[in-house]
């Protein structure tokens, strides 16, 4: 049993308003198509994939499938001037020896494995072809010059998705058939008009088509839904002492000398708890934000970075869990400053001062802490997503 799909990705996303085939633009990390031939690949069934996508494309959806472990074969068809033009493209393709055939929409990245695997189930002699699709939730109107001339019944009615397809002979016959011209916004439609019956098994309301920017956004946010909700990140930094200079420590001044050499005020603490929360989001480390070739952060106050540090991470969606942190100095003795530090961070975290962890050891005399030629921070860090 040969059983082949063609996923149509040749289109150019002209409602996505942007300047690249939506299917190739970003989402949780991943191009859209990314998510798409994962969930396609995830079917048992599957014998063969044809990918319809223009020419000046392919090498990038090449090397998204090279990406993705999968066990079937895959060929690349060329595009055509609408998807009706795209599918018989992807049909020439399809083996000759092919049993059942299935179209599925690039655009439709959150199918799933049984799904693809329930319509080919559903094709048979008796059942030749097959349309996923789920009830219609809306009262649908019928509207003529802005006014409602029908209600059609709703509980007959349903959103048709994809896959859709046929026993292959079949559907030679709908692609001969779209030859002849006519608009066709699915592959079931050609197939009832040559009088073909279409089963409609049950779709999902995830495999929705990813049309506009709110769909990208639904799509990150289901996307999200699915992964931890927890992360954790931890941060290292050390400076060389320079007496001359003031020692900030945990956002407080603890003397006017004995401090460390850095370009901002040097506070290795909290550089650790910034690296810390930066990585917990996925984001670049603060070299990126606060870059030590910019006068801007010439002397800064690290107290101040953290609160914008806060700020990046709540803008991508994270909330501050708790921190933990220790501080490796053979001088001063940093006990009594605890407290404080601790209040001190989180009061610019808003967090209680119970969530921020603050230790002090010496080296051991060892190494170059040890020999009192600076001090190190080590901090890690819990974030949590806040929104979907
Ligand atoms: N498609 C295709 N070839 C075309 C047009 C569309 O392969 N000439 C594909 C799209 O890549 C998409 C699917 O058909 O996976 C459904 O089409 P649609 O959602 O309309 O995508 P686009 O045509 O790319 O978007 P738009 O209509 O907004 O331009
Ligand atoms: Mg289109």
């Amino acid at each position: 049993m040969i059983n082949s799909l063609i996923l149509v990705a040749a289109g150019s996303g002209s409602r996505m308003q942007a300047s690249l085939n939506k299917l190739l633009l970003t989402c949780e990390g991943h191009p859209l198509i990314y998510y798409t031939l994962k969930n396609v690949f995830k079917s048992h069934l599957l014998s063969e994939l044809v990918i319809v996508t223009k020419p000046e494309e392919r090498p990038v959806f090449e090397s998204i499938v090279s990406s993705i472990p999968h066990r079937v074969k895959v060929l690349f068809a060329q595009g055509g001037e609408d998807r009706a033009g795209s599918v018989k493209n992807g049909f020439s393709l399809v083996s000759k020896d092919s049993d059942k055939v299935l179209v599925h929409d690039g655009a439709r990245p959150l199918v799933d494995g049984e799904t693809i695997d329930e319509a080919f189930q559903a094709i048979s002699e008796e059942n030749p072809a097959v349309a996923v699709g789920v009830p219609c939730i809306d009262t649908i109107k019928k509207v003529e010059e802005g006014r409602i001339v029908e209600t059609p019944e709703r509980s007959s009615l349903f959103r048709a998705q994809t896959p859709q397809g046929a026993l292959t002979g079949l559907f030679q016959r709908a692609v001969d058939f779209l030859a002849r011209g006519g608009t066709f916004t699915d592959d079931a439609s050609v197939l009832e008009k040559l009088g073909v019956p279409v089963q409609l098994i049950p779709g999902k309301e995830k495999f929705f088509k990813v049309t506009t920017p709110e769909d990208m956004e639904r799509l990150g946010q289901m996307l999200r839904k699915d992964r931890c909700p927890f992360r954790v990140g931890q941060g290292y930094d050390i400076h060389r002492f320079d007496d001359s200079r003031p020692l900030h420590l945990g956002g407080l001044k603890i003397s006017d000398t004995g401090g460390l050499l850095g370009h901002s005020d040097a506070d290795v603490l909290l550089h650790a708890i910034m690296d810390a929360l930066l990585g917990a989001c996925g984001l670049p480390d603060i070299g990126h934000y606060f870059p030590d070739t910019d006068d801007r952060f010439e002397g800064a106050d690290s107290s101040r970075l953290l609160a914008e540090v806060k700020e990046i991470i709540e803008n991508e969606g994270y909330a501050v869990g708790n921190i933990d942190s220790t501080v490796i100095a053979e001088k001063p003795k940093l006990a009594q400053y605890i407290p404080a530090m601790k209040e001190r961070i989180a009061g610019i975290l808003d967090i209680s001062p119970m969530d921020v962890g603050i230790k002090a050891t010496t080296n051991e005399k060892l190494g170059a802490v040890g020999r009192r030629e600076g001090i190190a921070a080590m901090a890690s860090a819990i974030v949590f997503r806040r929104s979907n």
